[in-house]
């Protein structure tokens, strides 16, 4: 039986997190959609919104993102940037992935990957994906949005003819026991602890331990028709792709909106 979410439910199992104001929908466009209509009147730091379901689920470039009321984890936490923090945004992008696979290593004692930037795998599939994305006001950063879609419970994970890459959920790798609220702690605890480490050394070479494709030949399209083929290296420390091109020359890609996929 699929259990449901409610508002009290909600605030009970996240107690204790630092936490600002928590909302909960049954039902909403996006989380993020609402996330950035909060930051643009002032938000309070760290503010949560979570959704059973999402009518207009967003990936980037307005890309569709399915979630499974019951199945799924879909929420937005409102990050309210440092002067210091917003010299290292593009890393913000990264933090997202990052802490969802330290809340599976260490709820399921299973292996994880990010696909760059931060697409989460299992077993070379999407459980996972981030969407940030930044409110401004004039030259103001109200807030960054981190919307964090979560694929945790068997039918959540979109059949193969709905999605552009293979999905899975994460109940399907693990006898845990996979529950939805506890899991959701678990993330936003490791999000909370990480954010502190995202100007240290560490957090790049933590990441890169769990990147995808490293020595495999991958493309990267914008979208527009350009695309780049090469050999993955890495990342840099401010989060840009590092690949060894056909021509024998390296090549880095900023995080924004270039797909990535292996070859073959
Ligand atoms: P991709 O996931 O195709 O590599 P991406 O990392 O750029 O692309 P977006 O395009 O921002 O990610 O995310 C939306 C994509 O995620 C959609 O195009 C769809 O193929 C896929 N998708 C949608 N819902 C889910 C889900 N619940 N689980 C896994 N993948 C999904
Ligand atoms: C991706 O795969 O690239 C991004 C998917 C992000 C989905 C989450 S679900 C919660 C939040 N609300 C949205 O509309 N999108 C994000």
């Amino acid at each position: 039986m699929t259990e449901t979410l409610n508002a009290e439910k909600l605030k009970e199992a996240l107690q204790g997190l630092p936490l600002g104001r928590i909302y909960f929908f049954e039902e909403t466009d996006s989380t993020n959609e609402q996330g950035l209509e909060i930051a643009a009147r002032g938000a309070e730091e760290l503010t949560l919104l979570v959704a059973e379901r999402q009518t207009a689920g967003r990936g980037r470039l307005g890309r569709k993102w399915v979630t499974a009321p019951g199945a799924s984890l879909a929420f937005s936490l409102i990050l309210k940037p440092s002067k210091a923090e917003i010299s290292h945004l593009s890393l913000f992008s990264l933090l997202g992935g990052l802490a969802v696979c330290r809340a599976i290593e260490n709820y399921a004692q299973i292996a994880t990957q990010v696909k760059w930037p931060n697409d989460v795998l299992l077993n070379g599939m999407k459980t996972a994906g981030i969407l940030a994305e930044s409110c401004w006001q004039g030259e103001q950063l109200a807030g960054v949005v981190m919307g964090i879609g979560i694929n945790l419970l068997p039918g959540s994970a979109p059949p193969a003819g709905e999605v552009l890459y293979p999905a899975t959920c994460l109940q399907d790798h693990t006898p845990v026991k996979v529950e939805r609220l506890s899991f959701l702690r678990a993330v936003l605890a490791q999000l909370i602890v990480l954010r502190q480490q995202i100007m240290d050394e560490n957090f790049i070479q933590e990441y890169t331990r769990r990147l995808a494709f490293v020595n495999q030949p991958v493309t990267l399209n914008s979208g527009q028709g350009d695309s780049w083929s090469g050999v993955v290296l890495g990342v840099q420390a401010d989060g840009q792709l590092r690949l060894r091109l056909a021509d024998g020359t390296e090549a880095s890609f900023p995080i924004g909106e270039l797909r990535l996929r292996p070859e073959g």
